[in-house]
């Protein structure tokens, strides 16, 4: 799969964003080692601090289902600024696969790409 194609697919999964109160649709699509892809969007709450991110989401779906190693995740908001993961979305994906390439998105397909190992240096770890 291409960048391009993965940033498709994470185009494509915000138009599911459930984001009424910040009116920020993110989505977001994680290719694993063995070439699957799990999209997801954010899904905002009235109690705001239940609010779960597009790359938490996919990220979930992906380990519910037995995936632990990824390769790449696009991340897309119809935004001016590239859309870089949070630092809870950076941790969690960290948890499997530090070396996750990131490509991170805004308005008209442009990106920048990092390895997630660069966006979290230093990173807190139990193993
Ligand atoms: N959000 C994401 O889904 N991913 C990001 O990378 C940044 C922030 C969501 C959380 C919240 O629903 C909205 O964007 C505004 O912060």
């Amino acid at each position: 799969m291409t960048d391009r194609e993965l940033i498709n697919k994470a185009v494509a999964a915000s138009a599911f964003a459930y984001a009424p109160y910040s009116g920020f649709n993110v989505g977001a699509a994680l290719e694993c080692e063995d070439g699957t892809v799990y999209t997801g969007c954010n899904v905002e709450n009235a109690a705001l601090g239940n609010c779960i991110c597009a790359e938490r989401t996919a990220l979930v779906k992906a380990v519910s289902e037995g995936r632990r190693s990824f390769k790449r995740m696009a991340v897309y908001a119809d935004s001016d600024r590239y859309c870089m993961p949070c630092g809870t979305c950076r941790q969690m994906l960290y948890e499997f696969s530090p070396e996750t390439e990131m490509l991170c998105v805004k308005s008209g397909g442009t990106y920048v790409s990092y390895k997630l190992s660069e966006l979290l240096p230093n990173a807190f770890t139990l193993r």
